[in-house]
């Protein structure tokens, strides 16, 4: 098999993961969930969002996360934001770089973020200007790139389209979005056949959920592509509150073990990483839903 040496990995359980959350996440369990996870060798980490805290009560503070934070060297700290507005909160608040977040499927769009597809393209036009004068990367998610709890079907080629606008004002990188998980290897192929007869696979990453159980099916067959950088999420945190019935984002641990079987190099502790998850599936009170960090914690 052909892949790559090394991955990058992106943790985004602290904003995709913590999202969604029905109950009230004291701000010092996320700190504390934002520092073990650099501890663990994360060096990019999703933070929080600069969202209308009416629309995701759960990122609310993400002033205070950013401002509490012990920022490590080497470790960049991303937000989300829709708008130019969220830009401005985030840019206040000492990001390093955010990212916006487009959709191929326009009933999507009106559910997230309250407008259609093209009207949605104008706003982070607006932003990425904003984000040239500051010097701020961005980096573009397409969410719902196999299928919409909506529109069932998405095809490759309308992913397509979003992207390379998404690339054309100045993303540096896109992130394919399964949203509801309901993709598989088989879908996942003919995705990428379509993406990378047109982008290079530095510029895609994948994000992927486990609902249907192919999360990690479906990142091999992107390290195949030879696409390196990969979205994960602490002990498999998260759902989007738009897209019902999402389950959790694929666990980092079970991401990284299975990278470490392959001998590519994550720069990640596998035990730290499980420690950070087991403690952050405590305090929500519920099972740590890494199927490795569950295994390790039965053969003690
Ligand atoms: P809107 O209501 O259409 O916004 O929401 P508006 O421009 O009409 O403004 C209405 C009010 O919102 C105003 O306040 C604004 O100030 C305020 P008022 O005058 O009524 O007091 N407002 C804001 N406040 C704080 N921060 C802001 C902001 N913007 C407006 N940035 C909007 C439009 C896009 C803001 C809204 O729909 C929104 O916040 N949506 C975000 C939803 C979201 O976060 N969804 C989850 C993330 S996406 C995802 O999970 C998928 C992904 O993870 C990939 C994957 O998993 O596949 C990326
Ligand atoms: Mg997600």
């Amino acid at each position: 098999m052909n892949l790559p040496p090394k991955v990058q990995l992106v943790e985004v359980g602290p904003r995709d993961g913590l999202q969604s959350e029905a109950q009230t996440i004291p701000l010092s369990a996320k700190l504390q969930l934002i520092d073990e996870l650099a501890d663990a060798g994360h060096n990019y980490i999703e933070a929080g969002s600069f969202v209308n805290p009416q629309w995701v009560p759960q990122m609310a503070d993400s002033e205070q996360v950013f401002a509490g934070i012990e920022r490590r060297t080497g470790v960049r700290y991303c937000a989300l934001t829709p708008n130019l507005q969220g830009f401005e909160r985030a840019l206040v608040a000492g990001v390093d770089e955010v990212a916006i977040f487009a959709v191929a499927s326009e009933t999507f769009s009106h559910k997230n973020i309250n407008c259609g597809i093209e009207e949605s393209l104008q706003r982070f036009r607006e932003l990425m200007h904003a984000a040239r004068e500051q010097d701020i990367p961005v980096r573009g998610y397409v969410s719902c790139v196999l299928g919409c709890p909506y529109e069932g079907e998405v095809s490759p080629q309308a992913v397509a389209e979003v992207a390379s606008k998404l690339l054309d004002m100045g993303c540096y990188e896109i992130s394919l979005g399964d949203t509801i998980g309901i993709g598989n290897a088989g879908s996942m192929q003919r995705l990428l056949d379509t993406l990378l007869a047109r982008f290079q696979p530095e510029t895609l990453a994948v994000h992927c959920h486990d609902t249907y159980g192919q999360a990690l099916s479906n990142i091999l067959v992107a390290l195949q592509y030879n696409i390196h950088t990969i979205d994960a999420s602490v002990a498999g945190l998260g759902g989007c509150p738009y897209a019902p019935g999402a389950s959790g984002n694929v666990a980092t641990e079970d991401v990284v073990y299975m990278l470490n079987g392959l001998g590519i190099e994550t720069g990640l502790d596998l035990d730290k990483l499980i420690a950070a998850g087991n403690r952050i599936s405590d305090t929500l009170g519920r099972t740590n839903a890494s199927r490795v960090a569950r295994a390790r914690l039965a053969s003690r």
